[in-house]
């Protein structure tokens, strides 16, 4: 079991080695199948839960190849039925959109991930991919998996109302809507994240929306295949967003992100915080481009409640800029983050307790007010964000953190060690 040790630091330059986007990625091994021509993308994301996603397109027929900074993928014919499970590892978007995609394909299929994916809720896809003709079963009436899909290669026309803003839902109820028998519809309650309409409409499939309702037609031939470079996460260059926010004297540039609006609004709060915030457009193709800068200002505490959806993946590491802000910062609508890779709510609160820091659950949320921050010896809880939420919490931290359980950050960002010592940060791992 791998552990980090860690003492405080001042970080500070240019990275242009963040890793590539995840969101994206998986949808580049997934969306590839739907093409009849090879997909070829540069700076695919070389982590654990998009290899998960590329390795189940390969089991369903695809054929990868790799050639300098090349990924290219040949989509089959036609999906194959595996003989085996489909492993989605710790990723819960592989194993949701997956789950819409086989739902309108022939044939039998098993999806599986580790303990803490199959312990997610699958039930809000489970049940909607049921409802248009999709046999989907799993543990506790199909919400745990494994799921077994019985696809329906036809599956009915559908409206959906979402309860729910996410856009793993929403993806996966798209690609299913793409082999329906009449156009669908989908509606949910906050926009999330849109790379599935953006690369979706950019290979060529009909799909709109009035700002409410997406509206999707099926497919009438296949989907010209993808050709792009991934932009680097927003999430992962987040954490190191948040060390040159906390820590006087630095400044940090983060290069070639995607600037989604429906990704950036953790670096908007920060903003809001006090920090020293800016956005540098470079190109706009399907997908908003460039660099970040962030410096430190004295930060002072926020509410946040609003567009959750789109800053939900960078609380842990926005409540660690709360931990060193003046005052107290209040978080709430954020009741999902009890449903990611780990409970985001309790492990986030219970370490920064162990921190010294006076921090409370609330049930769509946390409550956190500024103080000093002690080193202490804390749980990752498997979770990728927390082990490097509280590695950017060691920056400021009196005595030597520990974090254990470090090997999950290999699920998204399998270089953030190596550029945290980079930027000038002391990490050990052990
Ligand atoms: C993701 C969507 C979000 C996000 C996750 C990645 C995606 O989840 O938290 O890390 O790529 O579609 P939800 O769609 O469940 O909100």
């Amino acid at each position: 079991m791998s552990r980090w040790s860690l003492s405080a630091a001042v970080l500070g330059g240019e990275v242009d080695d963040i890793a590539a986007d995840k969101s994206i990625s998986h949808r580049v091994a997934i969306f590839s199948l739907l093409s009849d021509r090879p997909s070829r993308v540069r700076n695919f994301l070389e982590a654990e839960d998009t290899l998960s996603s590329l390795a189940i397109a390969q089991a369903l027929g695809a054929k990868v190849s790799r050639e300098g900074e090349w990924l290219q993928i040949v989509p089959p014919e036609q999906i194959v039925e595996p003989a085996t499970v489909l492993d989605c590892g710790n990723a819960g978007t592989g194993m949701r959109l997956f789950a819409g995609l086989l739902s309108a394909c022939e044939g039998h299929f098993v999806l599986s991930g580790d303990r803490y994916l199959n312990a997610r809720p699958m039930k809000r896809v489970a049940d909607p991919l049921r409802s248009i003709g999709a046999q989907v079963d799993g543990r506790q009436g199909g919400n745990y998996a494994p799921l077994a899909i019985r696809g329906n290669a036809k599956p009915r026309a559908f409206r959906y109302d979402s309860p729910v803003a996410s856009a793993q839902v929403k993806s996966a109820l798209i690609l299913a809507a793409l082999f329906a028998d009449g156009p669908s519809g989908f509606r949910e309650p906050e926009l999330s994240r849109d790379h599935t309409e953006r690369m979706l409409r950019g290979m060529g499939a009909a799909i709109e929306s009035d700002g409410e309702w997406i509206t999707i037609e099926p497919l009438s031939k296949p989907l010209d295949p993808l050709a792009f470079d991934v932009p680097a996460d927003p999430s992962s260059a987040f954490f190191f967003a948040v060390a040159a926010a906390i820590t006087p004297g630095s400044r940090i540039t983060l290069k070639n992100l995607t600037l989604n609006p429906t990704r950036i609004e953790a670096y908007r709060v920060l903003e809001r915080m006090g920090a020293d915030v800016r956005f540098e457009l470079l190109s706009d193709r399907f997908e908003p481009m460039g660099h970040i800068h962030v410096g430190h200002g004295p930060l002072k505490g926020v509410e946040v409640s609003e567009n959750m959806a789109w800053l939900i993946d960078e609380l842990p590491a926005l409540a660690i800029a709360m931990a060193c802000a003046e005052g107290t910062s209040t978080v709430r609508e954020a009741a999902e983050l009890r449903v990611k890779e780990s409970d985001r709510i309790t492990s986030t609160v219970r370490n920064l307790k162990q921190c010294g820091i006076q921090a409370k659950e609330l049930a769509d949320g946390f409550e956190i007010t500024g103080g000093e921050l002690k080193a202490a010896t804390l749980e990752s809880y498997g979770d990728h964000r927390i082990a490097m939420s509280f590695a950017i919490a060691a920056l400021v931290a009196s005595g030597e953190m520990v974090i254990e359980e470090t090997e999950c950050v290999a699920t998204s960002f399998p270089a953030f060690g190596a550029i945290y010592r980079r930027l000038g940060g002391k990490l050990q791992e052990q």
